[in-house]
This record gives C-alpha cells, sequence and structure tokens, in this order.
C-alpha cells in the first residue's frame, strides 16, 4: 500500500514497506541525503528532520507512521542567499568538524530558536541532550547559537527603526 506525505513542501509518494525507515525513503528514493544515518538506534540524532514541526529521529519512524505528514529536512534550512544566520554563526565559530552530526543538530537548533529566540544556554543544552557530537565539543556549538541570537535581535531591531 503507498504511503503518502509530504517533504519540503512537496507532495511525495513510496510503494516501500510502510516499516521502512523514514532515513531510507529520504536518502535512497528521494535523494535528500542530508539527514545521515549515523547509528540507527535513535542514540545520536544525526538522522533528526521535523515532522509536522516536532524534531524527530528519522531512522527510528516507521515511513508508514509518516503517512499524511509534512517531513522537514536539513535541505530547506538554506535562505536564498544562501546559508541561513545560525549556519553562518557555527563557521565563524569553528563549530563543524567532521560535519557527520551537524545535519540533525541545525534541524534541532532551528527549531529551537523559531520556537524560542531567546532560549538560554541551558535550553540549548537540554534541546541538544538528543544530538551527539564526538569532534566539536558543545561549547563552540552552543557560542555559535548565542551569538546567531544577538544577530537576529540586531536585525529584528534594524527592521523596526
Ligand atoms: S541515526 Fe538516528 S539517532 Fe542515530
Ligand atoms: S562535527 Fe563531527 S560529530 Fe560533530
Amino acid at each position: 500500500m503507498p504511503t503518502k506525505f509530504r517533504v519540503n513542501n512537496e507532495d511525495r509518494l513510496t510503494f516501500v514497506d510502510p516499516m521502512t525507515p523514514l532515513i531510507d525513503v529520504l536518502r535512497e528514493e528521494l535523494n535528500l541525503t542530508g539527514a545521515k544515518a549515523v547509528c540507527r538506534e535513535g542514540v545520536c540524532g544525526a538522522c533528526t528532520v521535523l515532522l509536522d514541526g516536532k524534531p524527530v529521529m528519522s531512522c527510528l519512524l516507521p515511513i508508514g507512521l509518516a503517512a499524511g505528514s509534512e517531513v522537514r529536512t536539513v535541505e530547506t534550512l538554506a535562505v536564498s542567499d544562501g546559508l541561513s544566520l545560525l549556519q553562518r554563526a557555527m563557521v565563524a565559530h569553528d563549530a563543524v568538524q567532521c560535519g557527520m552530526c551537524f545535519p540533525g543538530m541545525m534541524v534541532t537548533l532551528t527549531d529551537l530558536l523559531d520556537r524560542v529566540p531567546d532560549a538560554s544556554r541551558d535550553d540549548i543544552k537540554t534541546a541538544l541532550t538528543g544530538n551527539i557530537c564526538r569532534c566539536t565539543g558543545y561549547e563552540r556549538i552552543i557560542d555559535a547559537v548565542a551569538s546567531a541570537q544577538l544577530e537576529l535581535v540586531a536585525t529584528a531591531s534594524s527592521a523596526q527603526a
């Protein structure tokens, strides 16, 4: 039985077994290879995508359970003129090393800043409990989020002036 769902604002249909993990449909059928299948056990968070606006680990989600839902992947985070403000902050803070964790990290953090623009360092740490980075360490990642928050505030105030 086919599964209908939406990915990054497009209708999609797949005929795979409904128990196939969402990550495999994204990567192998739809060629959306941003999300990474690293542990496949719901531990590392590298496969994180948004399902109806909430971060989920796509290695654990059978595609059948995504029927009728909207999936958003890391591929949508860049903006028309290039990297998003948060992505640029990560580069500026040297927060990305091997990059395996980053697709999931960016989905989680972009979602956090959309919902809680003034998230504290503790909020950021809590949001990242499901995203493991084995290279960078978390301080530079959190510093990058904090600097993106400052820039977002500055941009919002200059737009109001
Ligand atoms: S690959 Fe899904 S949590 Fe690690
Ligand atoms: S940058 Fe390598 S795991 Fe995070």
